[in-house]
């Protein structure tokens, strides 16, 4: 694969965008809480802990903890699951915390360790539904050490209720699942929780009450052969293999179902399921019209985060523009009908993981994750950052706001055929595919905001290392099915 560095050279305007995250932690390089200053300094030298191996990939908060999750893809992590108190005293680059202990995070220990966690979920019934990828190591030097498992921890007790191994008919050879989302039902019995296989292309269904899952598959979770070519923070590189990754799950409908949303990441396009499907077995197949398209986001829409919030405005991290997007749910999906709620060159310069909580609040973190992977991370610069926002202040002004009536006025003097001669492909999916997805409220929306945010840049990020991208190495995602060792 051809990598070659791109400079952007156009870049010149001055954003003015309305900061609307607040930055709450920052780090440099991730340090964590040990027992005691001897067992950190034995750890150290012995390499069980090398703080420069370390990047932070998925958050998740549930009252006094911020839950961090950080892989395995170099040696060296103490703890892949960890947490970060939010009642103590405030510190702008607190130490982690492993989750439930650094005992319960043993690398290898595939009954009651944890290996490698990259997204975590809270559920109301004071759960951590935790998937357990089992992988140590990084492209191509990835071993399977332990099967997917889900473990499943009481938060009220921080004991471990379930574990779940995956099925073999869930797995394909080429298996990669990091995601999850879940389904709450009307009782703490009544959850699904779905994973998207991002390189297997498929999604498992698991039921809590059955203790059991199912495997789909679809079309609709492969990658987008025009949409490979990424560009991100003056890195360029081919990502052509990413299929479906970002799930989200809505309020429910009128029929007592949600809708999950989903999208691949060499994709532009948001598709759609009804959970009506996903929680029955039966439907893995004569299921294939059932999934929908719901419609484009527009260019540069690279996404691998998504929450739908219970009003049903859905947020999204888009990686190419260090964006976090919005978009509501109960608007035809278009590229008008979206728009960037914050956006920051060098602070968001990939916003790994979106989350919203109880309390309506907004957190995502930024990590750097593409230059971590494919060159090196400048140490002496801030890499990974936690930011929060009220949800209604993130979207407020914003296309995505509910019943948000639209003035005249704002309404761009520009044509459509504008926006599409910017990118020609960003029709192929008409908006219309999805009938499903709630009536059209107005028409020609378009949001001058999204369009503004498209032709401004703030200022470049200036990439860190020296070291020529002569790498051949994949994305992280991109792990060779090497799924023989615990078979
Ligand atoms: C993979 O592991 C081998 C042996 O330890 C090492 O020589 C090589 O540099 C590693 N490759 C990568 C890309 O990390
Ligand atoms: C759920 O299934 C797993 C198989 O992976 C089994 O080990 C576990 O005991 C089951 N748990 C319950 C509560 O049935």
């Amino acid at each position: 694969m051809l990598q070659r560095l791109l400079l952007f050279g156009y870049l010149i305007a001055v954003v003015s965008a309305t900061v609307k995250l607040r930055e709450l932690y920052s780090w440099n390089v991730l340090d964590w809480n040990y027992p005691d200053q001897y067992t950190k300094q034995r750890d150290l030298e012995s390499g069980a802990f090398n703080p420069k191996n370390a990047l932070p990939v998925g958050i998740e908060r549930w009252r006094n903890k911020l839950f961090v999750s950080v892989p395995r893809w170099f040696p060296g992590v103490p703890a892949t699951l960890n947490y970060i108190p939010l009642d103590a005293p405030y510190e702008p680059s607190p130490k982690l915390t492993p989750y439930p202990s650094f005992e319960e995070n043993e690398l290898g220990n595939c009954e009651n360790g944890l290996t490698t966690v990259y997204r975590i979920k809270a559920d109301k019934c004071d759960r951590l539904w935790v998937l357990d990828v089992g992988t140590y190591g990084y492209d191509p030097n990835v071993t399977n050490v332990c099967p997917y498992a889900l473990n499943v921890y009481d938060l009220n007790t921080n004991r471990r209720l379930r574990r779940y191994v995956f099925r073999p008919e869930d797995i394909v050879p080429t298996t990669f699942i990091a995601n999850i989302a879940l389904d709450e039902g009307d009782t703490c019995d009544d959850y699904y929780a779905y994973f998207s296989d991002e390189l297997g292309y498929g999604l498992i269904s698991y039921s809590w009450q059955q203790n059991k899952s199912w495997r789909f598959s679809h079309g609709f979770f492969l990658p987008d052969p025009l949409v490979g070519d990424f560009n991100i923070a003056g890195m360029n590189f081919q990502w052509i293999s990413e299929g479906i990754f970002g799930i989200s799950a809505s309020p429910k409908g009128p029929d007592g179902y949600r809708t999950l949303y989903f999208s691949p990441i060499t994709s532009n396009t948001e598709f759609a399921v009804s959970t009506r499907i996903l929680r029955d077995e039966s439907k893995v197949k004569g299921s294939y019209q059932d999934f929908k398209v719901v419609g484009p986001r527009g260019p540069d829409t690279h996404t691998t985060a998504k929450v739908v919030d219970s009003t049903g405005v859905q947020l999204y991290n888009l990686i190419d523009q260090n964006a976090i997007g919005c978009w509501n749910t109960k608007l035809p999906m278009k590229p008008q009908n979206t728009a960037i709620v914050d956006k920051d060159d060098v602070s968001m310069i990939f916003p790994c993981d979106v989350k919203v909580d109880e309390g309506r609040n907004v957190w995502v973190i930024s990590d750097r994750m593409s230059i971590f992977l494919e060159s090196e991370l400048d140490y002496s610069d801030i890499n990974f950052r936690i930011f929060t926002a009220n949800f209604e202040d993130l979207i407020r002004g914003t296309v995505c706001e509910p019943n948000r009536f639209i003035p005249s006025y704002e309404r761009p003097t520009y044509d459509v055929g504008v926006y599409r001669s910017l990118n020609p492909n960003y029709q192929r999916f008409p908006s219309t595919s999805l009938e499903a997805v709630g009536p059209q409220k107005f028409n020609n929306d378009v949001n001058p905001r999204y369009y503004n945010y498209r032709r401004q840049q703030s200022q470049q990020y200036v990439f860190p290392s020296t070291k020529p991208l002569t790498t051949t190495r994949n994305p992280w995602w991109t792990s060779p099915g090497n799924f023989n060792e615990y078979k």
